[in-house]
């Protein structure tokens, strides 16, 4: 996007602020033939001039409120827009470096894509484990003080489903992404590719997924078959869901 300029001087002609800058605002925005649009949500009453009242209904008067504050940030940005692409005039904010970017872009997905280079084996995952997972996880996975990664087949069609890595999960990639992304939880981010692939491996042992001389890595990662892999599909089994 080279400028932004405003369509036309006329109020009435004034697009709204965000308009067609992606979804998710759900603004209602006039378009050039002022008309209204209307975008993801219906909320074009946010554009009604505020009640000089507080609104009966609290809750709703405060969404409204903040709306038409929105609306209003949004008018100021625009109206500075235009200028700001041609002549920069804060001078703050720098375009990421790759390596930045990729400090962010670490999901890896349910087929392994995004799964980095490296690899660990389970009795490496073992020693991992045992020195940053087992104070919280239990030392064989168990839980107690905090979640369970282990155990629970059989139980989640019982009153009392108990949700693992092994009874739940439907992908073991997925292990790799929330490991990484977010534990050990006193330090998250502080292991290597090495250290997540063989910690993985040691879970799904422990989980009788995997045997003990496997070896995880973006290969053999995705391939590993998780007891609950067809647990959320469909057809739903809920009576008021009807069928298709
Ligand atoms: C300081 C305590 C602590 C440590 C150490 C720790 N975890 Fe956790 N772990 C947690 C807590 C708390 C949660 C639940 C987080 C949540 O629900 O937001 C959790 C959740 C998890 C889950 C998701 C469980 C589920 O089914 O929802 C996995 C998998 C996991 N941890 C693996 C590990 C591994 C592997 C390590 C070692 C590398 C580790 N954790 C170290 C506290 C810890």
């Amino acid at each position: 996007m080279r400028s932004r300029r405003l369509v036309g001087t006329a109020n009435s002609r004034l697009p709204l602020p965000l308009a067609g800058r992606g979804q998710g605002w759900g603004y209602a925005a006039k378009g050039g033939d002022g008309r209204r649009r209307v975008g993801a949500s219906t909320k074009a009453s946010a554009l009604a001039p505020p009640s000089p009242t507080p609104s009966p209904r609290g809750g709703r008067g405060f969404e409204r409120t903040s709306q038409i504050l929105l609306v209003a940030i949004g008018i100021a940005a625009l109206a500075t827009g235009g200028q700001a692409a041609e002549t920069p005039r804060y001078g703050i904010g720098r375009t990421p470096t790759p390596a930045e970017i990729a400090g962010w872009d670490i999901d890896v997905r349910a087929d392994g894509a995004g799964l980095p280079p490296g690899h660990g084996t389970v009795s490496d995952g073992q020693a991992v484990y045992e020195h940053k997972c087992a104070a919280c996880h239990g030392d064989q996975g168990q839980g107690d003080p905090m979640d369970a990664l282990v155990g629970g087949k059989g139980t989640l069609a019982t009153a009392k489903p108990v949700r693992t890595v092994g009874s739940y999960w439907p992908y073991a990639t997925t292990l790799y992404d929330y490991v990484h992304r977010a534990m050990p939880f006193n330090a998250p981010q502080s292991l290597t590719p090495d250290q997540v692939y063989a910690v993985t491996a040691y879970v799904l042992f422990l989980n009788g997924i995997v045997p003990k001389g496997a070896v995880m890595d973006f290969r053999s990662l995705p391939r590993v078959r998780m007891p609950n892999r067809n647990g959320f599909t469909s057809p739903d089994p809920r009576p008021d869901v009807p069928r298709r």
